[in-house]
């Protein structure tokens, strides 16, 4: 989590590390700073809270400097404060830090520096990088980061700038990412692409163990033992506007309606209906491999990357028959699943940084597993480290609470598990064909479901002020009752609990009465009926239910207090479509109730530490 970012150049350091601190806001909003030399003078300036209150103090005391390092906190060590927020110095304010990710041993650490007579200002894990530099300070900045970085463990990506040394940054990176935006007369560091592409497209990805010094007109990158790092510059692709609201009143609305290009966009190039054909370009898996080789598939990954994931294990086993288990990364990284070169671990992070997928992605190549990522951002660590990458090509996700990468990632499983499907000879081509069709024209569905969302409006406005949802669902509408609950718990602070339908009168159905809204995706298919009856249930115990439902279903109007209709589509791929109503309703309440819709509390957009 963290966003940090550098700049060394002929502007003002200060407006380009503003104005990339509000692209990288996404990454944590407690508390954010920027550290400036001038003359040889260090100037830090740290608020609380969001970044507008940053603004306002250079605003009201404008400063201009030529080298600068700037900071937004997701706070893990010391509470959100001015003391805490980011850069830090040592006690002799020479030399500043600003800091991603987490210092595992800083306690020890710290010990020993108190011990040697240094003062601490806050609770923080970075502080103590910023003395140990201190500690091996002799007039060679680049010298004392390499000494420190020896004795730190855990994650970090550094920016780091020192009084006596007013023509440098100092940046590394190990386990967080870090990239150098390469200018002319200028440089940049930053924590992700969309900071730096005001500036630059021109981008040195930085890799583990990777340290730079750099200076106006000069990168050089080292390790800690001072050899050379050979780096390539790589130009990227990416449109800077796709990161603006472009009038919306907020990134996930924008988002939200999104959809129907970023899911055309990710099938674009990759099916072909007409022929019965799927054609994933960056997708080498040999054919052999997975016609007989494979064993099983591993689906790993977090939150919302994690219902996807549930909805891919139906896919794998009912159409490429692959036994497939899904796990939570943070589970799977500490248990000992049995893996073996014959399994499959298909990783999906949207980030492509998160720190438990990540650590599981290393886990299964150690175990010699072939490893496919589903990804969404371009050159993330997830993305670089996996064998083999499908990109969801949804363009930034901004909005904390993910959308458009959901059904990006949905997409993506899909495309794979039909290709499979037919490879083994599981599927027709007559099958496939229909299948793709079906897939190619979601896009349209949503449009025209799109078209219309004030029933949604009605209901949002009518139950925000209940305290505790429930959502239910079936089969392969499960993971996407449980990933609405997510939506709705997250951006609204409302209890909201996914269940499978069928579970309810194992437990759950004790929360039920009048004040209990349930939502239900019943959509026409195999478990339609089955899905109905669970609706009987939780009416008979009073509760409001909500139903999503195929277009022009009659019956499910006297069944429900509300139904939200959505085009019909076949159930195999009626995911896709449910999760929008349930993306709209948890929008729309968190608006009625004035909540921070892209920026919840508590929550970052990249969860880079575990
Ligand atoms: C919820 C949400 C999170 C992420 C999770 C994994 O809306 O966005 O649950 O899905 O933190 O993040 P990625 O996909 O970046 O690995």
């Amino acid at each position: 989590m963290c966003g940090i970012i550098g700049y060394i150049g002929k502007a003002n350091a200060v407006d380009i590390i503003l104005s990339g601190l509000k692209k990288l806001e996404y990454r944590g909003y407690d508390s954010a700073g920027i550290a400036v030399i001038v003359d040889r003078k260090v100037h830090i300036r740290r608020s609380v809270g969001k970044l507008c209150n940053l603004y306002l103090n250079f605003r009201e005391r404008p400063i201009s400097a030529n080298i600068g390092i700037g900071h937004t906190r997701w706070a893990t060590h010391g509470k959100p404060s001015e003391e805490n927020a980011h850069p830090h110095t040592d006690y002799t304010k020479s030399i500043v830090i600003v800091h991603n990710g987490i210092i595992e041993n800083y306690a020890k650490l710290r010990d020993e520096l108190q011990n040697n007579g240094h003062e601490f200002k806050s609770e923080t894990d970075t502080e103590v990088v910023a003395h140990l530099i201190k500690e091996h300070y002799k007039n060679n900045l680049l010298y004392a980061v390499q000494k420190t970085l020896i004795k730190i463990e855990g994650s970090y990506a550094f920016g780091i700038i020192c009084k006596e040394e007013p023509d440098k940054i100092i940046c590394a990176r190990q386990d967080a990412p870090l990239i150098i935006g390469v200018g002319k007369d200028e440089n940049f560091i930053a924590s992700d692409v969309a900071a730096l592409l005001p500036h630059t497209r021109d981008m040195i990805f930085l890799e583990n163990g990777d340290i730079a010094e750099v200076t106006v007109d000069k990168i050089i990158v080292k390790d800690v033992k001072n050899n050379m790092r050979s780096v390539k510059i790589k130009s990227v692709e990416c449109d800077a506007v796709q990161s603006e609201k472009s009038g919306y009143k907020h990134f996930m609305l924008k988002e939200i309606f999104e959809q129907p290009s970023t899911i055309e966009n990710t099938l674009n190039g990759r099916i072909y209906p007409n022929e019965g054909r799927v054609f994933i370009e960056e997708v080498k898996i040999k054919e052999e491999y997975i016609k007989k080789d494979i064993s099983n598939i591993c689906v790993v990954a977090c939150g919302t990357a994690y219902y996807a994931g549930l909805v891919s294990k139906i896919l794998f086993e009912e159409f490429a028959k692959i036994p497939t288990e899904v796990d939570i990364a943070s589970e799977f990284r500490y248990r000992e699943p049995i893996l073996n070169e014959k399994t499959l671990v298909i990783v999906i992070s949207q980030s492509g940084e998160t720190a438990d997928t990540l650590a599981a992605l290393r886990l299964a190549k150690n175990k010699g597993c072939q490893t496919l990522a589903i990804c969404n951002v371009i050159e993330s660590s997830i993305s670089r480290e996996s064998v083999h990458v499908i990109y969801t090509c949804c363009g930034p996700e901004i909005g904390v609470a993910s959308t458009k990468t959901f059904t990006g990632q949905l997409t993506a499983l899909y495309i794979l598990a039909l290709d499979w499907a037919f490879k083994r000879g599981k599927l027709t081509k007559e099958s496939l064909k229909i299948y793709l069709k079906e897939l190619e024209g979601i896009p349209l569905k949503i449009r025209l479901f799109l078209e219309d969302v004030k029933p949604i409006k009605i209901v949002a406005k009518m139950l925000a002020h209940k305290k505790i949802f429930l959502y239910l669902g079936r089969y392969l509408n499960y993971p996407i009752a449980l990933e609405g609950a997510l939506k709705l718990k997250e951006i609204s602070y409302i209890h909201a609990e996914g269940y499978a339908a069928g579970e309810m009168k194992h437990g759950p159905i004790a929360l039920i009465d009048a004040s209990v809204p349930v939502v239900v995706v019943a959509v026409a298919g195999r478990v339609y009926k089955k899905i109905i009856s669970n609706i009987e249930e939780a009416r008979a115990r009073g509760g409001v239910i909500i139903a999503v439902a195929s277009d022009s279903n009659e019956e499910i109007k006297n069944k429900s207090d509300y139904v939200i209709y959505v085009p019909k589509t076949s159930e195999f791929i009626s995911p896709i479509m449910t999760i929008i109503p349930l993306q709209l309703l948890a929008y729309y309440i968190s608006v009625f109730l004035g909540c921070d819709v892209d920026q919840p509390r508590n929550l970052a957009k990249s969860v880079t530490v575990e």
